[in-house]
């Protein structure tokens, strides 16, 4: 049996290297104020299909789904979706002031697999609801920026744009329409049928065909409202009060269909072909797909994997080493007897113990377990040991040894692995 495709077991090594990972990035969330929310796996197709987009490749061809009863349910292909459902659902944005949440979960999507790109991937995610300032698109930006700086990763670049909103977005899609049209024919089989419905998808096609059709297309922030274009020059104000190097490309529209307003994509010459290194924008539409009274909102999120992949292309992990305090070599059944319970003891007070249940074995196979295993100090117990009702305890690093009274022996071991910590 193997794990499925496209997603991976993670241990050792890996393990630790996320998460370190993972407490520098919820450090720098919790210094911006942001709080932890976790929603279910599952969710009922709608959440996404209402919201995602319909001609969207993730609700197009991308999400797992789950038959149970009468219920479609699909495995969350993103955090966003999920998230205004959990706000809808418990009321947090009755709340008039803003909130800011964050989140950090498994993601499925039914994607080609290659490097960078899994079909179970991890996100984390960031949303601040109940502010439309661009103060508030320009804060989630500087945290992104944050996140890598905290993670000392510099190669990359912002690009941010304006989708525009429900008054402006009809007269883009309009020009984009009138610039279509003639090209219709040189469109992939999906844009064609995109077209009509959802035109902005077809700049977001990933086909070589196609992009050479759009190649050329109206600049769609010419199209802006007199208030887009005003929150888009605040915004880019903000960002250079703040630092943050960006560029203003028309281009970006994002693969999810529920933004307005401010959208923005940071890629990373790290990566290779899967550059995306996070994005985000402005939803604040998206609760009117459910059918609810809108609330404004801004998030982004970043892929777990592509962090890691980033970071070791830089060689840029810091030293990772979990390594034991302490290894009980216990020669013979009797040095079990006092080692076994010692270790509990030992592990329960806060130390790192490592023990070998193979009473059977030599001195020289325990210290080579010990060395293996990096621990700090092994301590031995044999039948010679046990008639003197001592204990020998082996500094691995100094070679140095001590012997110590058995009945103290939980004191005077805690007491080395303290005055070497
Ligand atoms: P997204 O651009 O679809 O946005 O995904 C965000 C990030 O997730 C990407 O930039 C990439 O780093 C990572 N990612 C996406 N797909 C994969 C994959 N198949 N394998 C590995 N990593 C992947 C969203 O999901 C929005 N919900 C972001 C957002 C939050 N917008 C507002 N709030």
């Amino acid at each position: 049996m193997k794990a499925v495709r496209g997603m991976h077991d993670l241990f050792g090594v890996e393990i630790a290297k996320w998460q370190w990972i993972e407490s520098q990035v919820k450090q720098v969330f919790e210094n911006f104020g942001y709080q932890e929310i976790r929603t279910p796996v599952l969710e009922s197709v709608e959440v996404f299909s209402k919201t995602v987009g319909d001609e969207t490749d993730i609700v197009e061809k991308q999400m797992y789904s789950v038959q149970k009863e009468s219920e479609s349910l699909v495995l969350r292909p993103e955090g966003t979706a999920g998230f205004v459902r959990a706000v809808l659902e418990h009321q947090l944005h009755r709340d008039a002031l803003h909130q800011r949440f964050f989140y950090y979960l498994p993601m499925f999507r039914h994607e080609r697999p290659q490097k960078g790109r899994l079909r179970q991937f991890h996100q984390f995610g960031a949303e601040l609801i109940n502010d439309d300032s661009p103060e508030a698109d320009a804060e989630v930006i500087a945290l992104l920026v944050a996140i890598y700086k905290k993670l000392r990763i510099t190669e990359y670049e912002v690009r941010i744009n304006s989708l525009g909103c429900t008054e402006c977005r009809p007269g883009m899609k309009k020009q984009l329409l009138d610039f279509l049209q003639p090209r219709l024919e040189h469109l992939c089989e999906l844009c064609k049928k995109r077209f009509e419905r959802a035109p902005l998808r077809v700049l977001d096609c990933k086909r070589e065909t196609c992009k050479t059709a759009v190649a050329g297309s109206p600049q769609l922030n010419q199209c802006l409202c007199d208030q887009c274009k005003t929150h888009h020059d605040q915004l880019k104000k903000r960002l250079n009060e703040a630092d943050v190097t960006f560029i203003d490309d028309p281009s970006i529209v994002r693969g999810l269909d529920y933004y307005s307003r401010t959208a923005f994509e940071f890629t990373s010459s790290l990566l290779g072909a899967q550059s995306a290194l996070g994005g985000g924008g402005r939803y604040d539409q998206l609760a009117s797909r459910f059918g609810e009274k809108p609330f404004p909102a801004v998030g982004f999120a970043l892929g777990m994997e592509r962090l890691v992949i980033a970071l070791e292309a830089k060689g840029a992990f810091p030293e990772i080493k979990a390594t034991p305090d302490v290894y009980l070599a216990a020669l013979g059944n009797l040095p079990m007897d006092h080692l076994f319970p010692l270790s509990i003891q030992l592990k329960s007070s806060g130390v790192q113990t490592e023990i070998s249940y193979a009473a059977d074995k030599p001195l020289k196979w325990h210290l080579k377990q010990s060395n293996r295993l990096q621990c700090k100090f092994t301590v031995i117990l044999g039948e010679d040991e046990l008639k003197k009702k001592v204990i020998l305890v082996k500094n691995m690093a100094a070679q140095t040894q001590v012997e110590f009274p058995l009945d103290s022996a939980r004191t005077h071991i805690l007491k080395q692995v303290k005055s070497e910590n």
